[in-house]
């Protein structure tokens, strides 16, 4: 079989799909590429491991042409936070990053998935329910980039028959590698903050409503938009999804049921806030659903307590 490539293979959601990949494909078949940042002895030890640099195309293009790459998961990006205080990298990881995939998988006739986000959604964006095609002003650059994603991969379906395949994830939620540099950051250190040290201190207000998901409907998903049958798609790219949503006040009511000694308070940072209100309360995912079977597994409730679960496990280890 042709293989498979990971890009940001050491990032929160990389580093799981990878596993979660090579437990379907095998481990040899599956590719994992970063960029600074060490991997874990799993993640190096169970298949290839390489470091690239992804807005350096030949990097990338000598990394498919090495392994005999037929779909590359596109996870590499900078997220939310980092990219308000380093634009200009933002830019160039996230849509050089793109573009340079988009290229080679052109060249090498390969398939791409292209994670986009909440993000690609702005202020004008209807806030509830938000439409699969609707108003997307967004605001801070990785909600750019990610915008500006969304359409070059559509492009290269169109133009160049590359098949490209994505969704819009929310915050997402994992006990196995930390999230870096993103406004939904909070969901995930809350629960590290709640298990080792009953409080936590949240960077956003406590009426702040995102949409979120736990990691393994994220992997589902990732999976079953590449392996869906293409005839039933009217979308290609960016299809909305959504798990289940809360505020932080809410979050943290559902985790006193399992800690009753937890307490939260708060310190807004203005920078994420302002990104955070101008994202969705909740998309509608009814495209998905309907083009590729869509539906999550886990609810509020389920994620909360799984997470305990799991998190109190890995910290007393
Ligand atoms: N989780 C991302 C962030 O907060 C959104 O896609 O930046």
């Amino acid at each position: 079989m042709k293989k498979l490539l990971v890009t940001g293979s050491v990032g929160q959601i990389g580093s799981e799909l990878t596993m979660y990949l090579r437990d379907k494909y095998g481990n040899d078949n599956v590719v994992a590429t970063g960029h600074r940042t060490k991997p874990s002895e799993k993640l190096k030890n169970s298949g290839p491991f390489e470091f690239i640099t992804v807005s350096d195309f030949k990097e990338v293009e000598d990394i498919v042409k090495k392994y005999d790459i037929g779909t590359i998961y596109h996870l590499a990006a900078v997220l939310s936070a980092v990219g308000e205080s380093k634009p200009q990298i933002c830019w160039d990881v996230n849509m050089n990053g793109l573009y340079n995939v988009l290229e080679v998988a052109r060249e090498h006739k390969a398939a791409v998935f292209v994670p986009s986000s909440i993000a690609a959604f702005g202020p004008e964006t209807p806030k509830d329910n938000t439409p699969q095609d609707t108003i997307q002003r967004a605001t801070s650059m990785y909600g750019v980039t990610k915008v500006a994603g969304e359409l070059l991969a559509d492009y290269y379906y169109k133009r160049f028959d590359v098949d490209t395949r994505g969704v819009r994830y929310p915050g997402i939620i994992s006990y196995e590698t930390l999230p870096g540099g993103g406004t939904t950051d909070y969901a995930v250190e809350i629960f590290y903050e709640a298990i080792k040290n009953k409080k936590y201190t949240c960077f956003l207000k406590e009426d702040t409503k995102l949409d979120m998901m736990y990691m393994s409907d994220a992997l589902k998903a990732a999976v079953d938009i590449m392996t869906a049958d293409t005839s039933k798609l009217k979308h290609r790219n960016a299809f909305n999804l959504c798990a289940f949503n809360f505020t932080p006040k809410e979050l943290a009511e559902k985790i006193k049921k399992f800690i009753p000694e937890f307490e939260i308070s708060y310190e807004v940072d203005s920078v994420r806030q302002d990104i955070a209100d101008s994202w969705p309360n909740s998309m509608d995912d009814s495209a998905a659903r309907e083009e590729w079977g869509w539906s999550p597994e886990f609810d509020l409730d389920e994620m909360v307590k799984d997470m305990i679960e799991k998190l109190t496990e890995k910290l007393k280890g």
